[in-house]
């Protein structure tokens, strides 16, 4: 008898019947694997549940669809930069010239099997990924789920977000139709704009002068193999952290640091996984079959003399456009060279903005000085600066499309664009101050709802009269469970650098970075930034006497 099988009987089983082929497979894959220790230790590990827990499993998935389309479409395609004259399908280009690398798409559109339906689904999902993951990544923000011991799968995921948009930056260059060659060429502006080196650099990625022959078939290695392999392995990584981590949960009733409630991972999580997978695929498979997207035979192949108006980027590559779009054309000129700043300041801008997002859970531990775990989530009102701050963001994410799409605006809503460039300069200072100021108002509101709530119970819609005529609402105190809900969430005072002097009167050496460090904590953590939760003791005075109408 083997290991596996006497491994069975001794786990109970009183069956005497021969082992079934599924259960052969599985005992000869746990001998050689250990797969029983794994699946016991970890297959009914128990998964919180909350909606926006789908958010990751979107960005998982439509991953999943992007290689899988990616792999058919790689069947077919050609990374060339070779001239040819085209003759299949599509009558209106025919005897135009133009590159294999076109050609071939034209071909996948018009004469491979489910090829257009393959192209268009591998468009959408890399839109709805890029999507996906930015809504996960703030979701993952304002319920301060990046921190300790967080922290590095934040930036897993952060690095994952910057790939997926390089990535689909380099997959729209491929088919080499005048929208693509157009971003291209915005790619090639941006690198030439960089000093000293930018000439240099232009020349070595397109092989000579821009566009040459060879860009094709170097970012088809980059987008099909590289930065799809790097996500991967990075996929793999931010998935074993949120196992090894736990998945955080809402605050509520039997929930702490160390308890965590919800569903075993299998067969509940895996169930509802599997099924989530296929309506994903189903959608993106809907969309792709209904909606067109990027319709590259109607654009015509790159010429670098023509540019079509409405050449825009994906959604996710509209910030960087915008703000190239409406910074001033400034120029320096010295010793013979010339520095573009109204493209090199935009161009360094944007990773700027991005790397903001990235940083931010260090600067906040930084400023709380915490060092505990936090498997709890936060509930985004009562961080009302962080949540400004993350709104104030998206703030001048949304302004920046506007600019990149400053055409389109102009067409549809027959605008002016010097009005549209100026309403987005202006924007740019004002929208996340304003977003900022009024999120954090709502947040104090309903911090000071979320008070009078556990104070005064919950209104009941029913009205009472009192004998001397007054009318009142009848006010239900809350049950146990949400009362804990309202009030679990810390209020610790904000870092201070404490006394200037000793007890002997002599001055403390206080570093510049302490002083910084104490004027952000009492920005974030201070009496401006919430309302103080009821004491146990204000409760029981209002509660125990007949307060509550
Ligand atoms: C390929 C892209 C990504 C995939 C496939 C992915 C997948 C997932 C999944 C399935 C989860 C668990 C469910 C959930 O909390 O939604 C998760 C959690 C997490 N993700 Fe991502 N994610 C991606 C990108 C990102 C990005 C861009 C960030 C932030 C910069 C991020 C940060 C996190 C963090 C910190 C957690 C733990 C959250 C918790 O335990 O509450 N992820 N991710």
């Amino acid at each position: 008898m083997d290991g596996a099988r006497s491994g069975n009987q001794t786990a109970g089983s009183t069956r005497r019947e021969p082992a079934g082929t599924g259960e052969k497979v599985a005992d000869w894959a746990d001998g050689r694997l250990g797969l029983y220790g794994l699946a016991k230790a970890n297959m009914r590990k128990v998964f919180p549940d909350h909606w926006s827990f789908m958010l990751g499993e979107i960005c998982l998935y439509s991953f999943l669809i992007l290689i899988l389309t990616g792999i058919y479409l790689t069947l077919f395609f050609e990374p060339s930069g070779v001239e040819v004259i085209y003759h299949g399908s599509y009558v209106p280009l025919n005897g135009v010239p133009m590159t294999r690398a076109y050609e071939s798409t034209l071909d996948i559109s018009f004469d491979v099997r489910g090829g257009l339906l393959i192209r268009q689904i591998h468009h959408w999902a890399a839109l709805v990924f890029v999507t996906g993951m930015l809504v996960h990544m703030m979701r993952v923000f304002f319920t301060g789920a990046f921190r300790k011991p967080r922290e590095l799968n934040w930036l897993f995921g952060w690095t994952l977000l910057f790939l997926g948009i390089i990535t689909g930056l380099t997959g729209y260059s491929l088919p080499d139709d005048l929208l693509s060659g157009t971003g291209i060429r915005f790619a090639d502006g941006a690198i030439l704009s960089v000093p000293i080196v930018g000439t240099y650099l232009s020349f070595f990625l397109f092989g000579g002068e821009f566009p040459g022959h060879d860009i094709i078939s170097r970012l088809f290695p980059v987008h099909v193999l590289l930065l799809p392999g790097i996500m991967l392995g990075l996929v793999v990584a931010h998935l074993i952290l949120v196992f090894y981590h736990k998945h955080t949960q809402y605050p509520g009733p039997g929930r702490d640091q160390k308890t965590v409630v919800g569903m075993p991972f299998l067969p509940v999580y895996m169930a509802k996984a599997g099924g989530f997978f296929f309506l994903v695929f189903g959608v993106l498979a809907f969309m792709g079959g209904i909606a067109s997207i990027n319709p590259v035979w109607a654009f015509g192949p790159y010429r670098p003399d023509l540019v079509t108006t409405g050449a825009q980027p994906d959604w996710y590559l509209g910030f960087s456009e915008g703000l190239i779009r409406v910074m001033p054309g400034w120029e320096l000129n010295f010793w013979g060279h010339t520095l573009e700043l109204g493209v090199f300041i935009p161009f360094s801008l944007f990773p700027l903005l991005l790397l903001a997002l990235g940083l931010y859970p260090f600067l906040e531990a930084w400023i709380t000085g915490d060092k505990r775990e936090h498997h709890i989530l936060d509930r985004p009102r009562n961080m009302p600066v962080r949540t400004g701050l993350g709104a104030a963001w998206l703030a001048l994410y949304a302004v920046l499309l506007i600019g990149g799409g400053n055409d389109i605006v102009a067409t549809h809503l027959h605008l002016s664009i010097n009005s549209i460039t100026w309403f987005v300069r202006v924007s740019f200072f004002v929208a996340p101050v304003v977003a900022f100021l009024v999120t954090k108002r709502v947040c104090m509101g309903l911090q000071r709802k979320d008070r009078d709530k556990v104070l005064h119970g919950r209104e009941s819609g029913t009205i009472k009269r009192l004998p001397h005529g007054e009318f009142v609402e009848v006010h239900e105190p809350l049950a146990q469970d949400q009362l804990f809900t309202l009030t679990q969430h810390e209020q610790n005072p904000p870092y201070e650098i404490g006394p200037l002097v000793d007890a002997n009167g002599v001055r403390r050496p206080v570093k510049p970075r302490q002083r910084v460090r104490a004027r952000l904590a009492r920005v974030m953590f201070g009496t401006e930034s919430h309302i103080p939760k009821p004491t146990v003791q204000e409760y029981r005075e209002l509660t125990s006497g007949d307060h509550h109408h």
